[in-house]
């Protein structure tokens, strides 16, 4: 055993107990426990328990602090001072239909400012952004710091995979958090989240915190609580950091996959998108323009095509061709709505797992994804239909998904003869 070990096996379980018991850890056994399990010192076993304690204890502010620090400093961060422009980034904590970063990072990249995106794949019923990107032929999501910061002078937006150096205790601790149970714990998420993007280099950071049935947090207090901690995370690290709470009870926009969402991106940088994730769109920009410091209305950007064309050269600056026919899927099923009225629900998780199952998302992280497949949500919450009007349609790859996408419908659609309040897309905002 090395003397590493040695003192792992002796201080960890130290550290678990005080946890345990409701103790407060100190900044230089935080910083010693993250850095001993990124050089895999501290074993699994040992943080799984931390993991937990920590999911009923919660963090106090210094604790967290010094946990969001050294999950930064297992890794590099990244210096954007080169960059001529202020920059300024948007986070998401996922939801269905949520396309809005590839339309977001070209509209304030036309307004002035710089985005810099890290971004993920998508896992379970929320797609990534990553995955929706590599529909368009061609593009290239793996580029190297050098490549990522001359795109971002150059472009003045760029979204790219976050490279293995980027707070690696994050990806480990991530992963364990998944097999333990130990995911849903606000200090452990909102670390998770702000240590990757504390260590992009942003100058400024906008979160969308999406709240309701196919969203991470499901109740409004929990997702304000999220939103709170990790905008004073940022403030404290330097980075001008605000939020806004978003609805995610039903799909945003109408596509839900991964082609399907670039061709709804690009409809509404054309200016013809759907009211609600134009809604969402322009309130995270015009946050981003203000912590940037820039007077402008994105609005505009929107309307005169300057967004459309920034997000062509955001695209071939990757290697895509933004002129080349987008994958579709060969397989098309409709749902049809079985009475006349309102569409009350169309719930977002159904939704959401209804296209993962049609192969727009993956299970495990090795899996491929379909560009083609998805759902588009041919009616919205709201509106009037009529009996044995299509509802949904269901792409596929191979026709035998449909069986499990209908499955995972079931329940998650509601017609009824009252039409349901209409409700804000954003909710509040967390400045
Ligand atoms: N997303 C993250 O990056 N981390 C979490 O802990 C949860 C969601």
């Amino acid at each position: 055993m090395s003397t590493a070990e040695g003192r792992a096996q002796a201080q960890a379980p130290e550290l678990i107990r005080t946890k345990r018991d409701g103790g407060e850890l100190g900044q230089a056994d935080i910083a010693w426990l993250i850095d001993g399990y990124t050089r895999g010192a501290v074993a699994d076993e040992q943080m799984a328990a931390m993991a937990m304690a920590i999911f009923f204890r919660g963090l106090e502010p210094a604790e967290l602090r010094a946990w969001t620090d050294a999950m930064i400093a297992s890794g590099q961060r990244l210096d954007l001072s080169s960059v001529p422009l202020p920059t300024v980034d948007k986070h998401s904590t996922g939801g269905v239909g949520d396309k809005v970063s590839l339309i977001l990072a070209p509209l304030v990249a036309s307004c002035g400012a710089a985005v810099p995106q890290l971004s993920g794949r998508g896992l379970g019923h929320t797609g990534g952004t990553l995955d929706k990107l590599e529909a368009v032929p061609g593009w290239r999501a793996g580029l190297s710091a050098g490549e990522f910061l001359a795109t971002l002078s150059k472009v003045g937006c760029v979204i790219a995979a976050a490279g293995s150096d980027l707070a690696p205790a994050d990806r480990k601790l991530y992963a364990l958090r998944d097999v333990t149970g130990t995911v849903e714990s606000i200090p452990l998420i909102a670390s998770s989240i702000m240590s990757k993007k504390i260590a992009e280099g942003t100058g400024a950071l906008v979160l969308d915190v999406k709240v309701g049935s196919g969203a991470f947090m499901r109740e409004l207090d929990r997702a304000r609580a999220l939103a709170r901690t990790m905008v004073r995370l940022g403030q404290e690290s330097g980075v001008r950091t605000t939020a806004l709470l978003t609805a995610m009870d039903a799909p945003l926009g109408r596509a839900v996959g991964n082609a399907v969402e670039v061709a709804e991106s690009i409809d509404t940088l054309r200016g013809a998108g759907p009211a609600d994730l134009v809604e969402v769109t322009l309130a995270l920009a015009r946050e981003m323009l203000a912590l940037a410091g820039i007077d402008a209305e994105p609005a505009q950007a929107l309307a005169d095509g300057r967004a459309l064309a920034k997000y062509r050269q955001m695209i071939a600056a990757q290697g895509g061709d933004p002129d080349a026919p987008l994958p579709e899927a060969p397989h098309v099923q409709l749902v049809r709505a079985e009475d006349g009225g309102y569409l009350r629900r169309l719930d977002a998780l159904a939704v959401g797992v209804a296209a993962w199952r049609l192969g727009a998302g993956r299970a495990r992280k090795e899996d491929q994804v379909s560009p083609g497949a998805g759902v588009i949500c041919l009616a919205k919450p709201g509106e009037k239909v009529s009996a044995g009007q299509p509802l949904l349609e269901l792409r596929a790859d191979d026709p035998v998904r449909f069986a499990g996408a209908l499955d995972a419908l079931a329940g998650g659609i509601e017609v009824g003869p009252d039409q349901p309040d209409s409700r804000p897309v954003v909710i509040e905002r967390i400045g």
